[in-house]
């Protein structure tokens, strides 16, 4: 098979307990290269603990996880980012004290080679010139999700839609093959919530970045993935084109079928 018809991700028979909660269930799914593809599914149904199967902050129970073709299950959360992938958290996870072009830095921290701050070779050596080139591409991103305005701000101090796009910023600053989101558009207002899809699809069609993500709008979610995969209690339970899945009995049930008025059976669901 060539590379360029090797998925950039492919997920096998993955499993992931906590003591006693199982909270993945041998889930197998493939991305190709180029596409956006969604994670779905109720509050609890493993899709973050799916992510970080990938990203590799957890290491699952039994199964893989291979990014081109590469079996990277036992690798850190570094050497992944490095092999090419980029990722943003549900809950933010910037530094807050520091401003937005620092923390777009520190994402292609792991790019650097020369240490361009260290040594009185500075101005001799490659560092500054690669130094330079960080900063170009970091620019290009800037420009890209308009925060340009807010680049020297102290990044705990921005409302919260905006730090999502900074959160974004450094993920895209890894230059990642592929990119992880946890839920982007969590939080947001409507209007925030149509930028954020834009810049997704954006980076997906210009960048050229494969997406893996979470999402619980599902307007957005129908608008602007390929395919959607489905987990509930950590199983897959469909997997297709936007249109299919939202047909699907099962996705149904577990969508429409919860009754908050009514104590869950023990068992009756597993
Ligand atoms: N670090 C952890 N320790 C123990 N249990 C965990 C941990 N992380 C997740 N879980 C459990 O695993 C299951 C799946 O959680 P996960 O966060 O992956 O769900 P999710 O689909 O992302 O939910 P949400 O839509 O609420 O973000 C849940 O039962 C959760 O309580
Ligand atoms: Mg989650």
């Amino acid at each position: 098979m060539s590379v360029e018809n090797t998925p950039v991700l492919e997920v096998r028979d993955v499993s992931l307990g906590f003591g006693g909660v199982r909270a993945l269930s041998e889930v197998s799914f493939e991305v190709k290269r180029g596409e956006l593809f969604s994670i779905i599914g109720p509050n609890g149904a493993g899709k973050t603990s799916m992510l970080n199967c990938i990203s590799g902050r957890y290491k699952p129970t039994s199964g893989r996880v291979y990014l081109d073709g590469r079996d990277v299950t036992g690798l850190t959360p570094n050497i992944r980012a490095t092999l090419g992938m980029g990722r943003t958290f549900q809950n933010l996870a910037l530094f807050g004290h520091m401003s937005v072009l620092d923390n777009i830095m520190v994402g292609r921290h792991h790019l650097l080679n020369n240490n361009a701050l260290t040594g009185g070779l500075y101005w001799l050596s490659g560092a500054r010139k690669e130094e330079l080139s960080h900063r170009r591409k970091v620019e290009d991103i800037i420009d890209f999700l308009e925060i340009a305005h807010i680049r020297k701000a102290v990044a705990g101090t921005l409302p919260y839609g905006l730090r999502k796009r900074v959160e974004l910023a450094r993920a895209m600053a890894v230059e990642p093959k592929i990119i992880l989101l946890d839920e982007p558009m969590a939080g947001m207002n409507l209007e925030e919530k149509e930028d954020m899809a834009r810049y997704i699809v954006d980076l997906n069609e210009e960048w050229g970045m494969t997406v893996v993500m979470i999402e619980h709008d599902m307007g957005v979610v129908m608008d602007i993935s390929q395919r959607v995969m489905v987990l509930e209690f950590g199983r897959k339970i469909a997997e297709g084109l936007p249109a299919e899945v939202m047909e699907n009995e099962r996705v149904k049930v577990a969508y429409l079928g919860i009754d908050d008025d009514e104590p869950a059976e023990a068992g009756s669901a597993a």
